[in-house]
């Protein structure tokens, strides 16, 4: 008598778990869904996209003596709301003189003659905020540009 009880209560036990487990199932779909409406509602679509760059002098709209050192493309990889700018010198003397660069206070990652920064989409329109630490021999400098990306072929 008494395990048949307990068999009962086993049953509606794990009946019970399973009706937890169910909306669990359920709950992973919406996570799901919801991501792929994020994305939905990014500024750009996904890629890899080459665009146009300029340097400034700070605050002005003079050409910057960065603009001699480096490529005048440079290379934008969108997901979602975050991007990947890779911004190359001209040549590896060039970049050999850039010993830090970094955009909106965030330090770039080096490789080859390239700085690849990783960037919220919303502020690609924006002027950047550019620093370099340049050393040539026994000249250093550290110095602000503003960096200008061409966005009009991206949407
Ligand atoms: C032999 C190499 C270099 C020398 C002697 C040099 C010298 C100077 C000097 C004297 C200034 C003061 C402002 C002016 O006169 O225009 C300056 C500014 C500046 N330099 Fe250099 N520089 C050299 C290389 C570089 C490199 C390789 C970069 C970056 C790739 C760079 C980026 C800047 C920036 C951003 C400024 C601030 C003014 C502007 O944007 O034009 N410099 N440099």
């Amino acid at each position: 008598m008494f395990s048949k009880k307990m068999f009962i209560l086993a049953t509606v036990v794990s009946s019970i778990g399973f009706g937890i487990a169910a909306p669990n199932i359920h709950a992973d779909n919406v996570a799901n869904a919801t991501s792929s409406q994020v994305s939905n509602s990014a500024k750009y679509t996904d890629g890899m996209y080459q665009v146009n760059t300029t340097y400034l002098k700070q605050g002005t709209t003079n050409a910057s003596t960065m603009g001699k050192y480096m490529s005048a493309v440079s290379d934008v990889t969108i997901k979602g709301n975050t991007a990947k700018l890779t911004i190359s010198a001209n040549s590896a003397s060039s970049a050999k003189m850039i010993t830090g660069f970094s955009i909106n206070g965030t330090s770039g990652v080096k490789n080859g003659n390239s700085w690849t920064f990783t960037l919220p989409t919303s502020v690609l329109e924006n002027t950047l905020n550019g620093h370099v630490d340049i050393n040539v021999i026994f000249f250093t400098e550290s110095q602000p540009v503003d960096v200008k990306l061409d966005m009009s072929s991206v949407n």
